[in-house]
């Protein structure tokens, strides 16, 4: 699941209907480690919306897109999506007064080795008062975890009967560097816990 949420590349594939747009596919990634965890982010400049965006944005014509997933130990995750006016995007972007900003915040709760309770709410900066945008964003985005869960089920099934050595790509770096820093501090723990038992 943290893999996952450290992966901004598979809404190009797994979200097609909704969060993908051509730029997901071939913008490179940005790795970030900090204390409490890993952020794996990128601006996309000058594309057009994807399809579930397109519906909520307050602006016409192409957007400037950031994906920032951030998955903080041990299994916390903030993704921010920010959507602004093309040409007012990137690092120092001005952004723009019509700057659509949604951000969630997911938590998981493992309850066995190959299973995991998840939560999620998700915010954003337009229309507060809206109910039936709050509703069309809900369901939209209950949809896509739809998605998600398809291929997140098979993938465990995959790791839980590996048949074939794993196989790292450059586009896995984010997740790499977060599952050895958390394997890390879960070693320490256990350190920890075994001298205090002495
Ligand atoms: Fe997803």
């Amino acid at each position: 699941m943290c893999d996952n949420l450290l992966d901004p590349t598979h809404v190009a594939w797994v979200h097609q209907s909704s969060f993908a747009a051509d730029a997901t596919k071939d913008t490179p990634l940005r790795i970030k480690k900090t204390d409490e965890g890993v952020i794996v982010h990128r601006w996309m400049m000058d594309h057009e919306p994807a399809p579930f965006y397109k519906k909520v944005v307050e602006f016409d014509g192409n957007c400037d897109r950031l994906q920032h997933y951030e998955v903080r130990y041990p299994s916390h995750a903030l993704v921010k999506a920010v959507f602004t006016p093309a040409g007012t995007g990137g690092p120092d972007g001005p952004l723009h007064e019509n700057t659509f900003i949604m951000d969630s915040y997911n938590f998981m709760t493992p309850t066995t080795e190959g299973q995991t309770r998840y939560y999620w709410f998700q915010l954003r900066n337009i229309r507060p008062e809206d109910e039936a945008l709050s509703q069309m964003m809900s369901e939209d985005v209950q949809h896509a975890f739809e998605e998600d869960r398809a291929v997140l089920n098979a993938v465990q099934v995959g790791m839980s009967n590996k048949s074939s050595p794993h196989i790292d790509l450059p586009i896995d770096g984010g997740q790499l560097r977060f599952r050895r820093q958390l394997q890390a501090m879960i070693n320490e723990e256990r350190e920890v816990d075994k001298q205090m038992a002495e």
